[in-house]
């Protein structure tokens, strides 16, 4: 550095700290040497996430949230607006990404047994990025206005008017009225561009703080802290910035290649990222034949309708569902296993771990299948 650059260095660092931040958290933020490209999909998050907010940004600008207007405005930024097909594609295809990216991320917290003490709040934390997650997807699907984003939203906020006794008045009061309108759609729009991103740069922030307060776990889940130099920094330690820095761009290179075939090629993926029921504007006259959520809820959605309803309240599906969500927030509790990692763990696990894909995909897609009823 220049002595004039120093100087000014020096200058901030007297009333803000700069230097300190970035030795905390990057030059001297000591990360296991053994980590795979599983350890990629954190920062890939983060990537998706800055996409999503930049691009969000642009399309907010000539979106309208009134029932009379969106679809047409959606299709106005796709034909009128300069590159406004490249800015919504980047959205829609960064949405499902972002999910591909959290499962993996996820995935990779259940292998490694990420999850497990000291990191129970990393867990926590992202547990409740996921939900928010799953809040923002379900509340930017309601805002092109198509026949699926319409259908979808009534579908999804009908099961809150499953609760019993108070579930009429708790649907209505989420809907604004008595069936998905105008005023849904507004309230939406609002959730879905300020208070849930808001919420998602929060929890974001504090996951990685609670991670670098303990420190990352590793393939090997083995402690690095515990074997510390003479120096008091751990053996198999190695500097985030350049070593992790540099290797995650690796990362970010190969992720944009798949980003960019699918969003140059196939932005719809087949309907997998874009029904196709949802060029259709949203009419409230006619329910489409099979209503179908996109595919990162599609394995809740099959829970949801496997159960059958009693006493004709759907809530056993509801509650179904949600501990499918819910027990994970229990797993650091759960799983009080002294080893971390996957690697070392009883076969038993592994093929557990296996049998958890399998559900995933198998409950994924029979959510995508129409439903037959039991005896059809
Ligand atoms: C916007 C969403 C998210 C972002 C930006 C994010 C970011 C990150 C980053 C940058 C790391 C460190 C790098 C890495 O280990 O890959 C990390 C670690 C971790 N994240 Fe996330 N994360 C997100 C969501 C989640 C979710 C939904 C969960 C689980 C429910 C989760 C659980 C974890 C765990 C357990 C670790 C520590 C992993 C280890 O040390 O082995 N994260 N996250």
């Amino acid at each position: 550095m220049t002595t004039k650059t120093q100087a000014l260095m020096n200058w901030v660092d007297a009333r803000f700290p700069m230097t300190k931040m970035w030795d905390d958290h990057m030059a001297k933020y000591y990360a296991p040497k053994n980590f795979n490209f599983w350890y990629f999909f954190g920062s890939l998050a983060l990537l998706v996430l800055v996409l999503q907010i930049v691009t969000g940004i642009f399309l907010t600008m000539n979106y309208k949230p009134d029932a009379t207007l969106a679809f047409a405005s959606v299709e106005y930024i796709m034909r009128d607006v300069n590159y406004g097909w490249l800015i919504r594609y980047m959205h829609s295809t960064g949405a499902a990404a972002f999910f591909v990216i959290i499962y993996l991320h996820m995935y990779r917290g259940l292998m490694y047994g990420s999850f497990k003490q000291p990191r129970e709040l990393i867990w926590l934390f992202g547990m409740l990025i996921y939900l928010a997650l799953m809040a923002e997807a379900f509340l930017g699907y309601l805002l092109p206005w198509g026949q699926m984003s319409y259908w979808g939203a009534q579908v999804i906020v009908n099961l809150f008017a499953a609760v019993p006794w108070v579930g009429e008045e708790l649907s209505v009061w989420i809907r604004g009225d008595y069936v998905v309108s105008d005023a849904t759609l507004n309230r939406f729009f609002a959730f879905h561009v300020i208070a849930v991103p808001f919420i998602l740069v929060g929890l974001v922030v504090a996951h990685i703080i609670a991670l670098h307060e303990v420190g990352s776990n590793n393939p090997d889940g083995v402690e690095i802290k515990k074997t510390k130099g003479a120096d008091g920094i751990p053996l198999d330690g190695i500097p985030f910035h350049p070593y992790y820095s540099v290797k995650d761009i690796v990362g970010v290179v190969v992720f944009l290649m798949f980003f960019s075939a699918v969003l140059f090629f196939a932005p719809e993926l087949g309907g997998w990222f874009l029904e196709k029921e949802n060029f259709i504007p949203a009419d409230p006259l006619k329910t489409p034949e099979h209503i179908v959520p996109l595919w990162y809820f599609t394995p809740y959605y099959a829970i949801l309708r496997a159960i059958p309803p009693i006493w004709e309240s759907q809530f056993p599906g509801v509650i179904a569902m949600g501990m499918a969500i819910v027990f994970l927030f229990f797993l650091p509790w759960l799983d009080r296993h002294p080893v971390r990692s996957m690697r070392y763990r009883e076969p038993i696990f592994k093929v557990n771990m296996f049998i958890f894909i399998v559900s995933f995909i198998v409950l994924g897609w029979l959510g995508t299948q129409p439903s037959t009823g039991i005896l059809s």
